[in-house]
């Protein structure tokens, strides 16, 4: 076959033997990322973090409060509001999968410079240490954050539960951060002003206190922090304040909203005394 004969070819053409052509379809492009905020650093995009986090390049560390274990989103979840009613109410959010699990952990894996700190209850500890192992990174510390304004087990039958841990991952090989030899048990209450039984705008929105000491210990000025998971925005938030780059992900719009508007505050300054 002539070379000016190859140039007419097209998948349309009808194919040498005479069978119908095959067409092959266009490859279709995702549209760009759009960001739902994008000021001063700080990056939020609403969506599913497992289709958003592929588009994104390397990051500095991630810091993050997944959806958590079966245990956590029970019906029975009972809180206290203000004037001492007692309300079940449960998580406004699904449960934490497993396909959701490994395959964050990889993609957190591959686009991980530092460290990654992941919230979770007791039960979650070795589901994410197996997921984050799998996906390269390196289990160095499992942390626990004391509550002392937890609620208490409302059924009196057993004790309430007073506190959450975080586990740390590193990327192989020497890791480094802030604390010296500082220990890994942190204690702040629920709620920044030490209020119990107000209302955060998020159901499991983290302190600002602890936000910032995590960041500040983790991480150094600069660099770049995601949070999958972000919820109401409380890493962005402790991120912004303390001069770091951070994008966050979250798939329900409404608590995109309350991140935005906690970002558009005055940055007030937090004593970093612990409860
Ligand atoms: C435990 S909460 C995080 C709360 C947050 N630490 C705060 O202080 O507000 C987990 C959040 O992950 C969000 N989420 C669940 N699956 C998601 C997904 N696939 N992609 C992005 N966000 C998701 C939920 O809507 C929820 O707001």
């Amino acid at each position: 076959m002539k070379a000016e004969q190859l140039s007419l070819w097209s998948p349309r053409s009808e194919s040498a033997n005479g069978a119908a052509p095959v067409v092959e379809p266009a490859p279709v492009e995702p549209p760009p990322l759009t960001p739902y905020y994008d000021e001063d650093g700080i990056t939020i995009y609403h969506g599913d973090c497992l289709e958003i986090l592929p588009r994104l390049g390397a990051v500095d560390h991630v810091i993050t409060d997944p959806p958590y274990e079966a245990e956590a989103h029970t019906l029975q979840r009972r809180v206290s509001r203000p004037g001492g009613a007692l309300m079940t109410e449960p998580l406004e959010f699904e449960q934490m999968d497993e396909v959701t699990r490994c395959r964050v952990a990889q993609l957190i894996g591959q686009r991980c410079r530092r460290w990654a700190l992941v919230f979770c209850q007791v039960e979650g500890i070795p589901k994410w240490r197996e997921a984050f192992t799998a996906g390269g990174m390196v289990h160095k510390r499992t942390c626990v954050w004391v509550k002392p304004d937890a609620q208490p087990c409302y059924g009196g039958d057993r004790p309430g539960i007073g506190y959450e841990n975080f586990v740390a991952f590193h990327v192989p090989g020497r890791s480094r951060w802030n604390g010296g030899g500082r220990l890994s048990v942190f204690t702040y209450t629920k709620h920044d002003d030490g209020t119990h039984g107000t209302r955060n705008e998020h159901q499991t929105q983290k302190p600002q206190k602890l936000m910032r000491e995590l960041v500040a210990l983790f991480t150094d000025e600069d660099e770049l922090i995601v949070d999958p998971f972000m919820g109401s925005g409380s890493t962005l938030v402790a991120a912004k304040n303390l001069g770091r780059r951070a994008i966050g992900i979250e798939i329900e719009e409404r608590y995109c909203k309350v991140a935005v508007a906690r970002l558009a505050q005055r940055v007030l300054p937090l004593v970093h005394a612990r409860s």
